[in-house]
């Protein structure tokens, strides 16, 4: 495994980050495919003896039981001085904006309710998941630097936000002496690239570190079109971020498999080699011991300027989807 500072923080993480959302009570939320508490145990035992020491879970992932069996699996097999968690908060509720719960409470609320969950006394990073327009970005920033101050998180980040939003969240941080974000969690794989807009050469200028979720397409960029899985079959928000784009999308799905053939690796190394030249760290989800070696052999591959040209050369740009799609 090899290992990154993230910038502008003193965290050296793997460079493969283990998504979590694939761990917890498949009675909750929106998953029915994920994992009960010994199958996480196993892949996060499989993870850290590969050397993976990066973990990001959210509240919200299975109503907080992703955070409460990785929190076990983390207190049976690893040092908490060597792992690196990241959770995240979601906006202020309906329910919380009626009765004047300010941004301070609910993030103070939310990370308690996180750390609880986890069995842990701070996190190493605080994410906001999702921009909340009900919340003016100055009493978010206020809060997560208060949290920072507290001890409950060393670092914060964020997800699912255009760049001008981290930029004026940052300036706003950065013109009080706050904590500013030093990660960014974009949707960002090789048949979704949306972020090169305008994200990745932020990001790059500003020394903020790019550890985007979905590296593997929710799984399509790790078989051939039409390859099915439990998970391809019943993830309605994974189907919903790529069936319209599919047509165009499979044709470098199989640009993928060519150059797996070519280097005899699986799709998923290709796929998450090609990523790994563009960021710091993705967050690969994995729920059977083999996406465990397929995410750390990728980190050893190595593609030429053509590989990298001809996995590119098809994409055209794509309508935001997920999470972004409502980001306004
Ligand atoms: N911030 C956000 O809004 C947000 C949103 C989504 C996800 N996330 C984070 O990102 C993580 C990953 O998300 P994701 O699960 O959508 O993305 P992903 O990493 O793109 O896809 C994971 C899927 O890829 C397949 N896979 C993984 N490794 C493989 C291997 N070695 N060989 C073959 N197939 C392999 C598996 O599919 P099958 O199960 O079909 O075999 C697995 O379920 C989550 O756990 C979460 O931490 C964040």
């Amino acid at each position: 495994m090899e290992y990154i500072q993230l910038d502008n923080s003193d965290l050296s993480v793997s460079r493969i980050c283990l998504g979590c959302m694939g761990f917890g009570d498949n009675t909750k939320g929106l998953h029915s495919w994920i994992l009960d508490q010994e199958a996480t145990n196993d892949i996060v035992q499989q993870a850290l003896k590969a050397g993976i020491n990066f973990f990001d879970t959210a509240i919200s992932y299975a109503e907080g039981t992703s955070e409460m069996y990785l929190g076990k699996a983390l207190a049976l097999f690893a040092n908490r001085e060597d792992i690196v968690v990241a959770t995240k908060f979601m906006p202020r509720t309906e329910e919380e904006r009626a009765n004047n719960v300010t941004a301070r409470e609910h993030i103070e609320q939310s990370l308690n309710a996180s750390l609880d969950h986890l069995g842990m006394d701070y996190v190493d990073l605080y994410i906001y998941h999702m921009w909340d327009y009900h919340t003016p970005m100055e009493e978010i920033m206020d809060a997560l630097d208060a949290m920072v101050k507290a001890g409950k998180t060393r670092y914060i980040g964020i997800s699912n936000a255009y760049a001008y939003q981290i930029a004026t969240a940052n300036a706003y941080a950065k013109h009080h002496h706050q904590s500013q974000f030093i990660s960014i969690q974009g949707h960002y794989n090789l048949i979704f690239r949306e972020e090169e807009r305008e994200m990745n050469p932020f990001a790059s200028e500003n020394n903020i570190a790019l550890t985007p979720y979905s590296a593997l397409a929710s799984g399509r960029l790790s078989r051939l079109p039409g390859a099915q899985s439990t998970r391809l079959a019943s993830d309605q928000i994974a189907k919903s971020k790529y069936a319209a784009s599919a047509d165009q999308d499979d044709a470098i799905v199989q640009r993928v498999s060519k150059i797996a053939e070519k280097y005899q690796v699986s799709m998923t190394e290709v796929s998450l080699t090609w990523l790994l030249t563009k960021v710091a760290a993705p967050i690969v989800g994995a729920t059977k011991p083999h996406h465990i070696d397929g995410a750390v052999n990728a980190v050893s591959l190595k593609l030429s300027e053509a590989d990298i040209h001809y996995l590119e050369e098809l994409y055209t740009p794509h309508p935001l989807v997920g999470v972004m799609a409502n980001n306004h």
